[in-house]
């Protein structure tokens, strides 16, 4: 453990408590709320504000696991580096393999929802652009689309922000999140007058146990199934986890930020999601499925409201894809000082101090993946990705407390071995409530890493290197 926290570090240090919860409210409030909330409605029923508090008692629970390990481990890696402090490398590579289908995965994900809305964004403005070029091929069966221009810029964008240094990116974060949060305020002032006057949901508010599995009727699915999906809202929290070596006293700082800007996300995501199931029928989502807040504002009859909460969800999504490629390089930064990623990726830039090749890298292949293939289908894997994330941490918390029971921890997370356990129980609740084709696919994925990490990464890891010159010196010693 001292190994890896004294490894010293060229990135600068500038983060504090306010950036990190910043740095966490970007990365979690996006997609989710503005998109998935239709999909999420039609799934749960009125009750899918239960959904989502389902969701954020899981990520509760693995919060403070991340909140544990952040502080006793303040490095860039996060799950990863805890995962090889707990489990050793091979655990370690899988779950930093996992978190690229997390982080870049996600980011090419996100860049297609905020194509969407930047379009309707133009037609507020009577512009369009050529339809062919507002999506990647295949997106939408009623029409022909070969790329999606939009997501393919803004992620080109982000990737510049974040390859030229950290205050920018700091500072474009801050303000984003802040404007962000004021477009949500507004949205639930403006719709809780409405909402108050047809309170459509406690009549209708169907929270039995028959329908935690099963419909809400007339609902197909049930309130498990949503949280599986709604659990995309929450992804985000951990990579503030990513950022301890480019922030100032991380012990103390990185479990605040973790945990405020959970705290403050749930708030939000459970007021409006009660509010939206109140003001719109949750049946009537369908007409909305694309632009579920968009369609509550419709409801709502204040037009004048759609531009600026349009111009929110975009922010978000910004925001989301910003925070998650930090994440993602940072993470494949630690993996490269480790030696299981090429060099390449552990490159730091002299002048902005950040890993700039590996930033230019996610990012370029982030861009062409959101710009060409329609990966909207693909957002579940991303879930299954973060939730088995997820677990491994926890069972670090465990084992970590088990083995080193004294061993300093600037934050103790409350309750274990409890807390640990929940979070794992949990986050197998909702793996189970994904579909076969998303567990088929990760297998897929999880296969591939084992192919990367024995073909490639165990022969060139620090740790193997260091294990074989032991054993040649041993061999050399025993010969003399
Ligand atoms: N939590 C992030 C979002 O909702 C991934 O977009």
């Amino acid at each position: 453990m001292d190994q890896l926290v004294a490894e010293s570090t060229p990135l600068k240090r500038t983060m504090r408590t306010f950036d990190l919860t910043m740095l966490g409210i970007g990365a979690i409030i996006g997609t989710g709320i503005f998109v998935l909330t239709g999909k999420g409605a039609l799934t749960a029923g009125p009750a899918l504000s239960v959904s989502f508090l389902l969701a954020a008692v899981c990520c509760g629970f693995a919060g403070l696991c991340y909140a544990e390990f952040a502080a006793m481990a303040p490095v860039s890696g996060s799950a990863y580096s805890y995962a090889y402090l707990a489990f050793g490398e091979l655990i370690a590579f899988v779950i930093g393999w996992d978190l690229i289908l997390e982080y870049a995965l996600q980011a090419a994900t996100v860049s297609a929802g905020w194509s969407g809305y930047f379009n309707k964004l133009l037609e507020g403005f009577g512009l369009h652009l050529p339809v062919e070029l507002t999506a990647a091929y295949g997106t939408n069966p009623d029409v022909t689309t070969y790329f999606n221009l939009p997501g393919f810029v803004i992620v080109l964008i982000i990737t510049w922000v974040l390859s030229i240094g950290i205050n920018q990116t700091k500072r474009t974060n801050d303000v984003m999140v802040l404007i962000k949060l004021a477009i949500i305020v507004l949205f639930i002032v403006c719709a809780v007058s409405v909402w108050s006057s047809r309170p459509t949901w406690p009549a209708v508010l169907p929270v039995r146990p028959s329908t935690l599995s099963s419909p809400a009727p007339p609902s197909p699915y049930g309130i498990v199934p949503a949280a599986s999906i709604v659990f995309f809202s929450f992804i985000g929290f951990d990579a503030v986890s990513s950022s301890a070596e480019e922030t100032i006293n991380p012990n103390k700082t990185l479990p605040r930020g973790i945990l405020l800007s959970l705290a403050v996300s749930t708030v939000l995501y459970v007021i409006m999601t009660l509010i939206m199931t109140g003001v719109v029928p949750y049946k009537e989502f369908a007409k909305y499925i694309d632009a579920p807040v968009a369609g509550v504002i419709l409801e709502t009859g204040m037009n004048w409201l759609a531009v600026i909460v349009n111009l929110g969800a975009l922010i978000g999504m910004t925001t989301v894809m910003l925070v998650q490629l930090y994440g993602q390089s940072r993470i494949c930064y630690a993996m490269s000082r480790d030696g299981l990623f090429p060099k390449f990726f552990g490159h730091v830039h002299e002048k902005y101090r950040t890993p700039f090749k590996g930033t230019w890298f996610f990012g370029l292949l982030t861009a062409f993946a959101g710009g060409f293939i329609n990966i909207n289908v693909l957002f579940e894997l991303v879930n299954i990705g973060t939730l088995s994330a997820f677990i491994i941490v926890s069972a670090g918390i465990l084992w970590m407390r088990k083995t080193q029971p004294n061993a300093p921890r600037g934050f103790r997370a409350p309750g274990v071995p409890v807390t640990p356990i929940l979070a794992i129980v949990f986050c197998f609740v909702l793996i189970a409530g994904l579909n076969w084709e998303t567990w088929v696919r990760f297998a897929v994925w999880f296969g591939l890493g084992l192919i990367v990490y024995f073909g490639y990464s165990r022969k060139r890891s620090k740790l193997g290197l260091e294990q074989k010159a032991g054993a040649d010196a041993k061999v050399a010693a025993t010969e003399d």
